[in-house]
């Protein structure tokens, strides 16, 4: 794949980590419910292999995903890692063996879960970590992180990780982290049809911070849309290709993490990159989240 097809590229600010637009989300190579291994371990080892043979150069996991799982994965599959790679974990949350997710926030637990992260992506340090509030659900929820990001602060300075993001954060969570380090990326909820955070996403475009959003087809449950599909048939591509271009063209600090078990699906969603959407296909599409908050 050449340039262009992974969406250009980001340099995640006052760092040297330049990755394509299009990047790879790992969540779904865990077993069914993000628990256990999956049910064909090698073709979770091919998908990331291809991720990788294609162009891609940003990975997001967690050692929650599985737990452990995941991450034991990414290593089997890509260590030692090819020079540029750039893979992205998150802390703050644990898997207790009823499934459910919750929070790990103490500073024990947040440095824990950083050496769990090393051990089992076989790294000495981290390149970004995001620390993902645990809210409600996938929804934020306001609170002090202060803590939690003074925290992790310490461990960039013991040198165990070299940048910080925040995941799953209001704005004032955000501001308050900044006052505490830098942050260079931001992972929340966002696609076609929620838009909760279209002036954040402004603010952190302004000041080149990148704004990842994560469940960018839908998630669990994805996105299925009578405008989203006329708009793909229109284009010759499918329904995901589209959202996804979406995204792109929605703003430039904006970077891809699809997730999929499956290397058909990966390769439809690298091709994103290659759709132009024109001004009509985009207002068409801008019409899907006022129609979806009409429903809410
Ligand atoms: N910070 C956070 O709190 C947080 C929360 C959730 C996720 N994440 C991260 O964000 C990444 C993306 O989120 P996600 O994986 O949950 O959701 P997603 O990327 O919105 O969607 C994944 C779902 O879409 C399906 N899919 C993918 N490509 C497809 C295609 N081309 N055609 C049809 N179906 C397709 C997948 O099934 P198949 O496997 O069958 O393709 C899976 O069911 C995750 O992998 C994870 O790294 C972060």
């Amino acid at each position: 794949m050449n340039e262009a097809t992974l969406g250009g590229r980001f340099t995640f600010p006052g760092t040297s980590l330049t990755v394509h637009r299009i990047g790879y989300g790992a969540m779904q190579l865990a077993g069914p419910g993000v628990w256990g291994p999956p049910e064909d371990p090698a073709a979770a080892v091919a998908v990331l292999r291809e991720a990788v043979a294609a162009g891609v150069n940003h990975i997001d996991t967690s050692d929650y995903y599985g737990p452990h799982v995941t991450n034991q994965i990414i290593r089997e599959a890509l260590h030692p890692y090819p020079q540029g790679l750039v893979i992205v974990t998150k802390l703050g949350g644990r898997r207790p063996p009823d499934k459910s997710w919750q929070p790990a926030i103490s500073p024990e637990e947040l440095a824990a879960g950083v050496h769990d992260n090393l051990r089992n992506l076989g790294l000495d340090a981290l390149d970004i970590v995001n620390y993902r509030v645990m809210g409600s659900g996938h929804g934020t929820a306001e609170g002090s992180i202060a803590e939690q990001v003074t925290v992790l602060a310490g461990l960039r300075r013991e040198g165990l990780i070299r940048h910080i993001g925040v995941s799953n954060v209001t704005a004032a969570q955000l501001s308050e982290a900044q006052a505490i380090t830098d942050v260079v990326c931001v992972q929340n909820n966002y696609n076609l049809a929620h838009r909760h955070d279209d002036a954040l996403i402004d603010d952190l475009n302004r000041a080149g911070i990148a704004y990842v959003p994560f469940f960018p087809l839908g998630g669990f449950t994805p996105l299925q849309s009578s405008t989203l599909s006329s708009v793909a048939g229109r284009l010759g591509s499918t329904p995901m290709q589209v959202a996804l271009a979406w995204l792109l063209h929605r703003s430039p600090n904006i970077l891809l993490i699809p997730g999929t078990s499956s290397v058909a699906h990966l390769r439809e969603n690298l091709a994103a990159g290659q759709l132009a959407l024109s001004p009509q296909d985009l207002a068409e599409l801008d019409g899907i989240a006022a129609a979806s908050a009409l429903q809410h």
